[in-house]
């Protein structure tokens, strides 16, 4: 099998945990280019791949790829990457898909145009810790999930011209911007949503424009329950990134990565289940993001013509829920989340 020929572009902060994987699936994907604005960015990741071309313009090496990497600030999400499907590529993009409703449904358009791959780099997903518990949940191995409660506790501050500190060209707050991936495990647990809350603040996180800290709590089919509690301005933290499912038989407890108390447990992710008097490890990984199982997805889906888990249409709700529920917080209303997949709600 050919091996699909990449670029990368965009060449700072979340590329270089993607390059630090991609040796895992070398044998598949070949890094032809790597593309940055900032050309000493693009030559500090090319100069790991033999053969390799570092650029500004990423238009001058679509000629000699099969499919781009774009981790890019969002409000480029949706330029970029339509002209990189119009021009017959496959696209990986990171996550959120993009700023605005009608830039989602543009570029879910242009993929079904070209029948090119769109896959949204949603890495969580492909986080073994966190696809078994989404297995766990499935088949009810533990009984029935009635509520899933997820933490990200973090540090995160951008310097004032920064474009993740501008709401305009980060496209929202926390929520929007990191939040996305624990709506979308949240929908992915639990099914449609049918109502909910966000109550942001920009308490503890004075750089940022918007919210820094968000909770969120959504009600889903059958009486389900979902919370995301999500901050970048902690300054400890005990819960670090974890996930808590409880089902009529126990409790699931993913524990993704951890926080300051539990420093001794660093470089494990660990998903264990509890029920009174009794703790069961079920499954232990390497922590970090699983960007290789990403990379080796989107290369699968290019192969053998998969649809991809974390396509645009599922992302598109995700970030619909997201819109209703910023909107919502804005008219001091509980929103309404009914109708946001595409299969419901026609644009
Ligand atoms: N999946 C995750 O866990 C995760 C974590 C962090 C960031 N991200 C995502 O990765 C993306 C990038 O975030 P980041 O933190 O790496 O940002 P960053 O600012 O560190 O990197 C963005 C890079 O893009 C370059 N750039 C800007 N305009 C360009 C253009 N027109 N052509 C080529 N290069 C250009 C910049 O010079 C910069 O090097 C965002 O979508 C973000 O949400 C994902």
């Amino acid at each position: 099998m050919e091996r699909v020929r990449l670029a990368l572009v965009g060449c700072g902060g979340m590329a270089r945990t993607h390059v630090a994987r991609f040796a895992k699936v070398r044998e598949r994907m070949e890094l032809v280019a790597a593309v940055d604005l900032v050309l000493e960015r693009a030559q500090a990741v090319a100069e790991h791949f033999p053969g390799a071309r570092a650029v500004r313009d990423y238009r001058e090496v679509l000629d000699d790829v099969d499919a781009v990497l774009l981790v890019l600030p969002h409000h480029l999400h949706h330029p970029i990457g339509l002209a990189c499907l119009e021009a017959g590529k496959h696209v990986l993009l990171e996550k959120p898909m993009a700023n605005s409703e009608r830039q989602c449904l543009e570029l879910i358009d242009a993929q079904r145009r070209s029948g090119k791959v769109l896959m949204i780099a949603y890495c969580m997903r492909y986080h073994p810790i966190v696809a078994r518990l989404k297995e766990l949940i499935d088949s009810q191995a533990f009984g029935e999930v009635f509520q899933v409660s997820i933490w990200t506790e973090q540090l995160t501050q951008y310097p004032a011209d920064h474009w993740a500190a501008d709401h305009r060209t980060l496209g929202g707050g926390q929520l929007f911007s990191h939040g996305c991936h624990y709506i979308d495990l949240l929908l992915w647990y639990l099914g449609r949503p049918l109502r909910g809350v966000h109550l942001g603040t920009k308490l503890g996180t004075p750089w940022m424009d918007w919210e820094g800290t968000s909770n969120v709590c959504i009600e889903f089919e059958g009486g389900k329950l979902g919370y995301h509690f999500g901050t970048w301005g902690a300054r400890g933290t005990r819960l670090g990134y974890s996930i808590h499912a409880h089902c009529t038989e126990g409790m699931l407890e993913a524990q993704i990565s951890y926080g300051d108390i539990m420093r001794e447990q660093e470089g494990k992710s660990r998903l264990l289940f509890l029920r009174s008097g009794k703790e069961e490890l079920l499954l232990e990984s390497e922590a970090g993001k699983h960007t290789e199982n990403e990379m080796a997805h989107f290369l699968d889906c290019i192969h053998y013509g998969k649809q991809p888990l974390t396509d645009g249409p599922g992302s598109l709700q995700g970030l619909r829920v997201i819109w209703r529920l910023y909107e919502a917080e804005h008219q001091g209303i509980v929103a309404d989340l009914r109708g946001l997949g595409l299969d419901q709600f026609e644009p």
